[in-house]
């Protein structure tokens, strides 16, 4: 059954430490957005403390949708929908975010859609307005983020085939670890950057894991080690700045060698799509491009406020489920493991 949605999306998004609501309308205009960032509550600790995520999720969520209808000057009653996270992710802010999302939908009549955080990234490019031209199924998603390294093909809406992923740490956690090892503020990606700028690549080399190796699976954990022990066995503070950059260098060559081997293993894919927020790192980024050229596609990139965690993601992934029917009950579960896999039709389960 197919259903245009009757107003605006409530996209709600609480499961990591970004706490996000937003109101999308069904032509992809962005009527208000809300996003608030818990970095400085766990940056203390090095990184994301569930239970201070999750209260911190329930104390702001609520002010944040309020302020969404507040923004757009409509009020729940008018929505066509909402749509909120409910997996994979922390329960504990899974719960926040969906439980307000089911209490809306079922307080005013609405359909819910309990969205797979996962899909929301990898529909991102789809979203009217983003692109001259939304790519065509199928696609090559790379989701590069602090808890996610995946190579995915997208073959459709609720259609999906995990070809590749870690075997241990993802690549922002990598990031992360190298950074704090060379003494760089949490999360570290970006500041690791920046001191990469003015490091030499080649005077500390560092391995470059599985590249060569069949497959798209990634490895980061003996890379961390390399950097510990680079690290180790420094002499000056300058030398800081030619590990990261060694780091970065590694990584991007991995990066290419991975998503070269995952468009071999989907012949028809349309683009090279790249996700999370190391998709906001340059030198990730130039290494995929120059993969993408020579296969003859186009790199996508969705700006980097959608590429990182965000709620308009979450509505849009609500729009494109409710236009297919693809709604769920209001007693649905939040789901802290949840593969892209398992949305596909009973039957096509392929990985
Ligand atoms: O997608 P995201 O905002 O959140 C989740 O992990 O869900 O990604 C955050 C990750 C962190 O590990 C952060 O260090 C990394 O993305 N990151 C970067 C850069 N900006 C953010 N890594 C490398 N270079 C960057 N410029
Ligand atoms: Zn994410």
């Amino acid at each position: 059954m197919d259903m245009e949605p009757k107003g605006p999306m409530l996209g709600l998004e609480s499961s990591c430490d970004e706490t996000a609501a937003a109101l999308l309308a069904p032509d992809g205009r962005v009527l208000a957005e809300a996003l608030l960032s818990q970095v400085a509550e766990h940056a203390r600790f090095g990184g994301v403390v569930p239970e201070v995520a999750a209260r911190a999720h329930l104390h702001h969520m609520p002010r944040l949708a309020a302020r969404v209808f507040a923004e757009a000057g409509i009020t729940p009653s008018e929505l066509g929908g909402v749509a909120a996270t409910s997996g994979p992710g922390l329960i504990g802010g899974l719960i926040v975010g969906a439980s307000l999302g089911k209490g809306l939908a079922l307080a005013h009549g609405l359909p819910f859609v309990a969205v797979n955080h996962l899909e929301a990234h990898a529909l991102t490019p789809r979203l009217p307005g983003l692109l001259p031209e939304a790519p065509a199924f199928p696609y090559l998603l790379l989701l590069l983020s602090g808890g996610h390294c995946q190579c995915v093909a997208v073959e459709g809406l609720g259609r999906y085939r995990r070809l590749g992923s870690t075997l241990d740490d993802a690549v922002g956690e990598a990031f992360d670890k190298s950074a704090k090892l060379l003494g760089l503020p949490w999360p570290g990606g970006p500041h690791l950057e920046r001191l990469a700028a003015s490091g030499d690549p080649k005077r500390i080399p560092l391995p470059r894991p599985m590249l060569g190796r069949p497959g798209c699976d990634f490895s980061f954990s003996g890379l961390k080690t390399a950097v510990a022990q680079a690290v180790g066995k420094l002499t000056d503070e300058a030398g800081k700045a030619d590990i990261a950059a060694a780091f970065q260098a590694s990584v991007s060559a991995v990066m290419a060698d991975r998503a070269r081997n995952a468009l071999g293993m989907m012949p028809g894919a349309t683009a090279l799509v790249v996700s999370g927020g190391v998709a906001a790192n340059g030198g990730v980024r130039e290494a995929l491009r120059g993969v993408a050229e020579r296969a003859g596609l186009p790199l996508i990139a969705p700006p980097i406020r959608l590429c990182t965690d965000n709620a308009v993601m979450v509505a849009w992934a609500g729009i494109e489920r409710l236009r297919a029917g693809l709604t769920d009950p209001v007693d649905h579960a939040p789901r802290p493991r949840w593969p892209l896999a398992e949305l596909s039709p009973a039957g096509e389960r392929i990985s």
